[in-house]
């Protein structure tokens, strides 16, 4: 448990947040199946990008994991075994509470000569794996839920022969989507994955650079389209990781919540389909530049941010809906606390993903938000926040979801008296040094 009072001086100051959990993760995966050496600087050491290297590991991968020591960033180093060199594991892969480990490897796994399961913590033998296993199935996989209850544990079966699909994914959902993809590097023939919005591309935009045949489109209808024609060896690269714009958001609403607050974030990976989080605060009139701007295939920026009165259009309403969500889902938990004392009434819908992620965080954020004194409903896809609340401290459940525990971390910061949140050490999942770094600056 740790105790946060409300900060009695402004923030300032430079932050760097650690790499970008997303790229990381698919950095290790790439390299282990890509031919040579991968160098990976500004990886994310922390406990869900560590569930991916033990995990190739077991799978016969040799994973140099050192750490530089003149500035303290994280290089490791991936010897890759190329798309058929992988080994039997003598044992059940364990993903502890990451769903990009579980649901990208299985689609690995599902192209393998040799049996395997996989499962993870008690929140992953939860999560909704049906979405992996139907359109797994209909490339010629053999893949079932063991409980067969939909979740992990997941018993893949070795040896089938994977067809490419074309794969219509009610959801805008990276994780399906990349496991549909890496199954669709061992099929014969092209696989093509739609979803409703485009949800984050980072699978696409490393793997071309590996040098597999992958891009993106829209399609006639105006849905997203992600087309791979497979067949095309990896070869191992250089991967730089940016900072990630999901833990640098917690920095952003720091500074949006302290009066008189200024920070500067450096090095964030901007690629629009994460960056939906510096639109909407711009819209509710934070003040955000973007300084520093680099346009790499994974664009990177440093991020000013100055402490603004947040408020919502004439009518004094401000919805977050539509194909805005996937670009900030994971951010949305922040962003309820910056609209609860915000100057108007927020509606967040098309959102029901949110109830499936580590924590249901419809029920989460608003049961630990009406605790802080917020005004504030649960709907089925989303909540509405009656914003211009004066919160409170107040005793928060973390529910072992690392971003429970970071976002209500913030609204701490602007809650009169003390917040204390239960189950704090889960930042270790995305963001080991979270508090030590929210601390510097206090
Ligand atoms: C992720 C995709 C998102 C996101 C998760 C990481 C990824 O999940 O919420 O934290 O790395 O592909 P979904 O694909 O389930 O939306």
């Amino acid at each position: 448990m740790i105790s946060i009072e409300k900060a009695e001086h402004p923030l300032k100051g430079d932050v760097f947040v650690p790499g970008d959990k997303s790229i990381s993760h698919r950095s290790i995966m790439f390299g282990a199946l890509a031919e040579g050496t991968t160098e990976v600087t500004g990886f994310l050491n922390s406990a869900d990008c560590l569930s991916t290297i033990d995990c190739f590991k077991k799978l016969g991968v040799y994973i140099d994991h050192a750490v530089r020591p003149t500035n303290g960033v994280p290089t490791i180093t991936v010897h890759g075994k190329g798309l058929h060199g992988l080994k039997a594991p003598d044992s059940t892969l364990y993903t502890g509470n990451s769903g990009t480990t579980t649901r990208l490897m299985s689609g690995i796994l599902a192209a393998q000569p040799f049996d395997s399961m996989i499962t993870g913590d008690m929140s992953i033998e939860k999560r909704p794996m049906e979405r992996i296993i139907t359109p797994l199935t209909k490339m010629g996989a053999d893949i079932s839920s063991v409980m067969g209850n939909g979740c992990a544990p997941l018993r893949i079966g070795g040896g089938k022969t994977l067809h490419g699909i074309a794969y219509r994914n009610p959801v805008a959902s990276a994780q399906v989507k990349s496991c549909i993809i890496l199954a669709g590097l061992y099929a014969d023939g092209d696989t093509a994955v739609y979803e409703p919005a485009l949800s984050r591309n980072h699978t696409e935009i490393m793997l071309s650079a590996f040098g597999a045949d992958i891009h993106n489109e829209v399609a006639r209808d105006g849905s997203s389209v992600a087309i791979l024609h497979p067949g095309v060896p990896l070869r191992g690269r250089k991967i730089n990781v940016p900072g990630d714009i999901s833990s640098a958001a917690y920095f952003i609403a720091a500074a949006l919540i302290v009066p008189g607050s200024e920070l500067l974030i450096r090095n964030v990976g901007i690629n629009k389909t994460r960056a939906g989080i510096l639109t909407v605060l711009t819209q509710m009139g934070a003040d955000i530049t973007l300084l520093n701007i680099d346009e790499s295939s994974e664009p990177k920026a440093d991020i000013l941010v100055k402490y603004s009165h947040l408020h919502g259009n004439e009518n004094n309403q401000f919805v977050i809906s539509g194909k805005e969500i996937p670009t900030m889902i994971d951010e949305l938990p922040v962003v309820a606390v910056l609209a609860a004392t915000a100057d108007c009434e927020t509606i967040i819908k098309d959102a029901q993903e949110l109830r499936v992620k580590e924590s249901n965080r419809i029920d989460t954020v608003v049961d630990n938000l009406k605790k802080m004194g917020c005004d504030i409903e649960a709907t089925e896809d989303g909540m509405i926040i009656h914003g211009g609340n004066k919160l409170k401290g107040a005793d928060i459940n973390s529910h072992d979801d690392h971003r429970l525990a970071m976002t209500f971390a913030i609204a701490a910061l602007g809650a009169e008296g003390t917040t204390r949140i239960i189950g704090d050490e889960c930042v270790g999942i995305s963001y080991p040094s979270f508090f030590k770094d929210l601390q510097a600056l206090m």
